[in-house]
């Protein structure tokens, strides 16, 4: 999607030395520019009520594939045509209403994070920008959700109230927030990734991938140098806070975001052993690891690494 600039380019080879303000700045400028070049409207870019777009039509194509861990399990397929696409349906709305939750949280994080941006700072651009589209996802998703017609909770209370200490981050621990914003982002990117190479997704859904993984790419991009920036001048004592908690935000994110909804099991009355087999396996575990590997090999070239977390690491169940 994206052409290197050179800057970025000797950025990336200089391994473990931090990004210069100014290869820093030329990053964010392109990102800007891209921006501009690239962008959707929920209901300006999706024909939502094109025939082939509504959920009641090829409602088989909601259907989990087999690549897919609950998908592939013998209890899924022996279900009528029916219930396995009414399955999958709950399933994506459930993700959706999770993705744009997590949105909230982050747009709050980024608001803070740009009141104090000063005067010529190219990240102040950026991050309206980010927040522009964060508000389109979010309103995709919750056209999505509305049309699934299904009661879709969302994340339960508990969770959401403990949410609303994250955006504070963005003013005292910025680089803790923007690995929060990658936690969130690497995971999701890696499912719908996975999901676009294949073959048969339902019109609706790919349309809303692809918008969202292309714009994506730029919020994951921008956190991933922002850290390269500014983690290698980080006093010693905040990169070990930021190494330690890492592994445990990111294992309960993904959790959070890849295991499979109670409300789900409940209503389809989803035998335990399925869902222990499809979810507690070791596959699911090395698909959890390896959908926030991403962030593993930045943490690696960032010298967050040492024999100490790695334990860690592996505690939290992400390295294998
Ligand atoms: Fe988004
Ligand atoms: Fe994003």
């Amino acid at each position: 999607v994206t052409t290197m600039t050179t800057t970025e380019k000797g950025a990336r080879t200089g391994k473990g030395r931090p990004l210069s303000p100014s290869d820093f700045a030329a990053i964010v400028g392109r990102l800007n520019r891209q921006s501009v070049e690239k962008r959707f409207e929920a209901y300006r870019d999706i024909d939502w009520d094109a025939p082939e777009m509504s959920l009641e039509h090829n409602s088989h194509l909601l259907e989990l594939p087999e690549d897919d861990l609950l998908g592939r399990t013998e209890w899924y397929r022996s279900q009528p045509p029916e219930v396995r696409a009414a399955i999958g349906l709950e399933r994506l709305a459930t993700a959706a209403k999770t993705g744009l939750e997590f949105e909230n949280v982050l747009m709050r994080g980024l608001l803070l994070f740009a009141y104090h941006r000063g005067n010529g700072d190219p990240s102040f651009r950026y991050i309206m920008h980010e927040i522009s589209e964060e508000c389109q996802h979010s309103m995709m998703f919750q056209e999505l959700v509305d049309r699934s017609g299904l009661p879709i909770k969302g994340l339960p209370l508990p969770i959401k109230l403990l949410s609303h200490l994250v955006p504070l981050n963005a003013l005292i621990f910025p680089e803790l927030f923007f690995v929060f914003v990658l936690g969130g982002e690497d995971p999701i990117d890696y499912v719908q990734r996975r999901a676009l190479r294949r073959q048969h997704n339902h019109p609706l859904i790919e349309r809303i991938m692809r918008i969202h993984t292309m714009e994506e790419a730029r919020h994951i991009s921008f956190a991933r140098h922002y850290l390269k920036h500014r983690v290698p001048h980080l006093p010693r004592w905040r990169r070990l806070r930021l190494a330690i908690i890492t592994p445990f935000l990111l294992s309960a994110m993904a959790q959070l975001m890849l295991s499979p909804p109670r409300a789900l099991i409940k209503r389809y009355g989803i035998p335990r052993n399925v869902v222990r087999q499809a979810y507690k396996s070791p596959e699911a575990r090395a698909y959890v690891a390896e959908s926030v590997s991403k962030i593993r090999a930045l943490f690696e070239e960032l010298g967050l690494i040492t024999p100490f977390t790695r334990l860690l690491w592996r505690a939290a169940g992400l390295y294998q």
